[in-house]
């Protein structure tokens, strides 16, 4: 690697549960490698070793375990962490990082979802994310009853126990899904929503369109 690197790009991938952010995160991941782009795929809550802490207090227990600005300003520590940790070194050193939900999840779930005041959140985030947001957001939009009802099967046979979120009732996930929209409307020059309920392949495709497009790669419709 040379000594002074473009930066890397910061891509985003929000959306309700069960949406295929994972998916697709490690699909667009082995395109730009076999571009030659350098990537790392990180996650929120996580992605560094304090936030990681703190999401296994988040993602586990009872659905009313935190007040709801507790849990707010516990994301926001977790992402303190991840940022000067994992996220802008790599990008100082020119990976694109992908990164399985930010700050759009806590406006959606915390925001729009349990009606914490969306200034105090923007607050917070000028403080805590000052000028790193995203380069590019795609929110991964899909109907509530389908993105949750693969994401409880999802959980049963993997990972059980991280369902805090999985397990709030259907208006909070309709509200959140809302929000994510309300988010994508409000940022057009960042923000891309992409109708989820389709094949993993044919996000896949659309994904590549989007960031091709965007970042001015060669041959858009080629696959890796
Ligand atoms: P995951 O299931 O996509 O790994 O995310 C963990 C849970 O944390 C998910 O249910 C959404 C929730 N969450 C928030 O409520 N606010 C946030 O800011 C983030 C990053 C995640």
């Amino acid at each position: 690697m040379n000594a002074n690197p473009p930066r890397g790009k910061f891509i985003t991938f929000e959306g309700g549960e069960g949406a295929g952010k994972t998916t697709q995160i490690t699909r667009l991941a082995e395109r730009l490698n076999a571009r030659g782009i350098m990537t790392i795929t990180t996650r929120e809550p996580g992605g560094a070793p304090g936030a990681d802490s703190i999401r296994s207090l988040l993602v586990s227990g009872a659905t009313d375990k935190w007040d709801p600005i507790s849990e707010v300003l516990l994301l926001y520590a977790a992402r303190r962490e991840h940022l000067k940790q994992t996220i802008l070194p790599a990008l100082n050193q020119g990976a694109w990082v992908l990164c399985d939900r930010f700050a759009d999840s806590t406006m959606a779930y915390q925001g729009y979802g349990h009606g914490i005041s969306k200034d105090f959140i923007r607050t917070l985030h000028a403080e805590v994310v000052g000028d790193s947001d995203p380069d590019l957001t795609l929110i991964l939009d899909i109907p509530v009853e389908v993105g949750v009802g693969r994401a409880v099967s999802r959980n049963t046979s993997t990972r059980s126990g991280e369902d805090r979120f999985e397990r709030m009732d259907k208006s909070f996930h309709e509200r959140l899904r809302a929000g994510f929209l309300d988010i994508a409307a409000g940022a057009p020059e960042r923000v891309r929503v992409i109708d989820a309920d389709f094949t993993p392949e044919a996000i896949t495709q659309t994904v590549w369109h989007i960031v091709t497009d965007k970042f001015e790669l060669d041959s858009p419709a080629d696959s890796a």
